[in-house]
């Protein structure tokens, strides 16, 4: 055995060539299993595609860099577990491109904010944070109130995150423009809705003129809303 190994030592090419190959063994140990991505991330009840209101409100809150200031990630701490809510776990982000983590909090998490507050809150508060809460840093948001959101392209944001593995349904894609204007009319029949995208949260907009605003009030409510983790096996930290 030490006598081999001596063989390698003094050979500085072959040692070089060892030492290749048990890294590269390791690595793929590492590595190859995370290739198959739906394997590896595990399947909970409640999980679905975003709604075309909320996926559209998600690209809002990404165009506007909301990410800078907050996380989507409550990590397995207690003090963040007391805060926050149960931690996040990956499947909760399996229908992100690109996943919401952040890296910095000037504001608080906001995996599970859905729910926390009501929809008026949301709106009086995107538009003008200090008029809510006067000590915030918070930027003004008002002009998305301003702004109605473009429906037709929303068959084709869906079809782009389907071609990265969103399981969208050709019936979700084929009605997503009127799913998008139901979402934001309270006086619309949203069972069909309801039925594509349980949870969905109708926000008190007008269906004919769906504003920025209301798509990103749609998503922020859906936040940390979709598994209910009475009914899961993770481990909970909170007692
Ligand atoms: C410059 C940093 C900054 C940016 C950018 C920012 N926020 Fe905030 N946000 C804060 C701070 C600070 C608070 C805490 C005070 C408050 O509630 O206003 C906060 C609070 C919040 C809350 C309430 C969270 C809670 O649990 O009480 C929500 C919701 C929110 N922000 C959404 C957004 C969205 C959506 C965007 C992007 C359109 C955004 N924020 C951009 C700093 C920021």
């Amino acid at each position: 055995m030490f006598i081999r190994h001596e063989f390698f030592e003094k050979n500085a090419i072959l040692l070089l060539i060892g030492t290749l190959l048990t890294v590269a063994v390791g690595g793929i140990v590492e590595i190859v299993p995370l290739f198959t991505i739906e394997t590896t991330v595990e399947h909970v009840e409640g999980m679905r595609p975003y709604s075309p209101l909320e996926l559209r409100g998600r690209d809002i809150y990404v165009r506007e860099g909301c990410y800078l200031c907050h996380s989507q990630q409550i990590r397995t701490l207690r003090d963040e577990v007391e805060r926050y809510g149960h931690y996040s776990i990956a499947a909760e982000s399996m229908y992100d491109h690109p996943f919401q983590w952040g890296s910095k909090r000037i504001g608080p998490d906001l995996a599970r904010v859905g729910g926390k507050y009501s929809n008026d809150w949301h709106y009086a508060h995107l538009e003008n944070a200090q008029e809510v809460v006067p000590e915030s840093l918070m930027p003004h948001y008002a002009f998305l109130a301003e702004t109605p959101i473009d429906p037709s392209d929303i068959a084709d944001r869906m079809r782009t995150l389907r071609t990265l593995g969103v399981p969208y349904t050709d019936e979700q894609i084929a009605d997503a423009k009127a799913d998008l204007a139901t979402q934001a009319d309270p006086n619309a029949d949203s069972a069909k809705l309801l039925a594509r995208y349980p949870k969905a949260n109708v926000v008190p907009g007008d269906g004919h003129r769906v504003t920025e605003m209301d798509a990103l009030v749609a998503y922020l409510q859906m936040l940390g809303t979709l598994v209910n983790f009475a009914d899961t096996n993770t481990e909970r930290l909170q007692q």
